[in-house]
């Protein structure tokens, strides 16, 4: 039923990924000129579907189709407008175009509620190393510790905001309107859950919490053609055994993901005995309690393995994000929503972190997957069909239409 939609949806998606801080990837960071090139294109869609269209102080784009009544409550549909570096064309950005093409099906037809659609700014976290900066400003979470954070060339949040034309001052503005009804975020399954079931779309009923922190082995540097390998200290050779243990002990616990993604080296070059190595670590489990124990497992082991090398060791807490359960009746609801398109019935978990983890602090959140062909997510390869488009855009209508009846009723 939705298919030209859904070719449209996918079209749009495909050519905002060419607008990317790095020729030929798709990399878009934070409030970065490319960010800028697609508030301009998703502005003029938001405009063209009838909403009013704006940016606000983090970043945010919003766009607000009102309700049938002036003071009318509104549903937050969004997902999120920065990549990874050399991202896919549809983690994040397919939500927010799923919003504007949710609210393009009601040809100017008004709801009981308003509708806010937000392309948020920040939630991959690449640019400062603190994901949801877009997310936290729309729940009035943006403190100063994050705004003095600073990123690799030493610009502060707040002056990556005045650069990118925007007053930092004005962060309260950001903050959603009182009492919204609920946010609602179509993503990508980013796994290979619903392609190996083939399944077209799961509702998803709990994200699975996070810990990030930095390792930092401390050695002492020098010359690698005359230093005797039994009087070295070498923080690299340490943070290497450390790397492959955090690999064993998440193969060992179910459930358990664990990535060492990130290393630099000082002073890093080919013949000098590395004196410093940094490398990061993301924790990631369902039950919060098998994650704060790994955690503390990793900086035992890093402590133990630097006590043997004669290394120094600074552990350095970088996110802690709780697991977070989905709203259940909006669960249920957006369960009846994707039966209703004659789809089957799927409920599964989020291993990856999303913005919806972030407002259902704060108002009733739901979130449905659509399959990934191969799981294949964090690359340019990633994808998705068509036909499951167009699926989980029936099944955004049904939800509309299930929300709308139960306000009116
Ligand atoms: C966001 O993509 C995450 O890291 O889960
Ligand atoms: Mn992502
Ligand atoms: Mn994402």
């Amino acid at each position: 039923m939705y298919a030209d939609v859904a070719r449209d949806v996918i079209g749009c998606c495909r050519s905002l990924a060419t607008f990317s801080d790095e020729p030929g990837f798709t990399t878009r960071t934070f409030l970065s000129d490319s960010m800028r090139r697609v508030h301009a294109d998703l502005s003029a869609r938001m405009t063209r579907a009838g909403m009013s269209a704006r940016v606000d102080a983090v970043g945010n784009l919003r766009g607000v189709y009102p309700g049938a009544s002036a003071g009318a409550r509104r549903l937050l549909i969004g997902s999120h407008l920065d990549t990874v570096p050399h991202a896919g064309a549809f983690d994040g950005v397919l939500g927010v175009v799923m919003g504007i093409a949710l609210v393009e099906t009601l040809h100017g037809r008004r709801l009981p509620f308003g509708i806010e659609v937000i392309g948020f700014s920040e939630e991959e976290g690449v640019r400062f190393g603190v994901p949801f900066i877009g997310s936290r400003a729309v729940i009035g979470e943006v403190d100063d510790a994050l705004l003095a954070a600073q990123d690799a060339r030493g610009i502060t949040v707040s002056q990556a905001i005045r650069n990118f034309g925007l007053d930092p001052g004005r962060i309260a503005d950001a903050r959603a309107d009182a009492s919204p009804l609920g946010f609602f975020e179509f993503h990508i399954e980013q796994g290979p859950v619903l392609d190996t079931r083939q399944l077209p779309l799961a509702v998803v009923d709990r994200i699975a919490g996070r810990s990030w922190a930095d390792a930092i082995f401390n050695g002492h540097p020098g010359h690698a053609g005359t230093t005797p390998m039994d009087g070295r200290r070498d923080a690299l050779a340490g943070a290497a055994e450390w790397i492959g243990r955090v690999e064993e002990h998440a193969r060992r616990t179910p459930g358990l993901v664990a990535t060492t993604g990130q290393i630099d080296v000082t002073p890093g070059a080919v013949n000098v005995i590395a004196g410093r190595c940094r490398v990061s670590v993301d924790v990631r489990h369902t039950d919060d309690d098998v994650r704060t124990a790994t955690v503390d497992r990793l900086r035992s082991l890093a402590h133990e393995i630097a006590a043997r090398r004669g290394l120094g060791i600074d552990w350095s807490p970088r996110l802690a994000q709780s697991a977070t359960a989905m709203d259940p009746s909006l669960v249920a609801m957006l369960t009846r929503a994707v039966e209703r398109t004659g789809a089957p019935r799927m409920i599964m978990s989020s291993g990856a972190g999303h913005d919806a983890m972030i407002l259902a602090a704060h108002m009733p959140a739901a979130m449905l997957f659509i399959r990934t062909p191969g799981g294949v997510s964090h690359h340019p390869d990633e994808s998705v069909a068509e036909g499951d488009v167009a699926i989980a855009l029936a099944a955004g209508v049904n939800f509309l239409d299930e929300l709308a009846g139960s306000i009116d009723g």
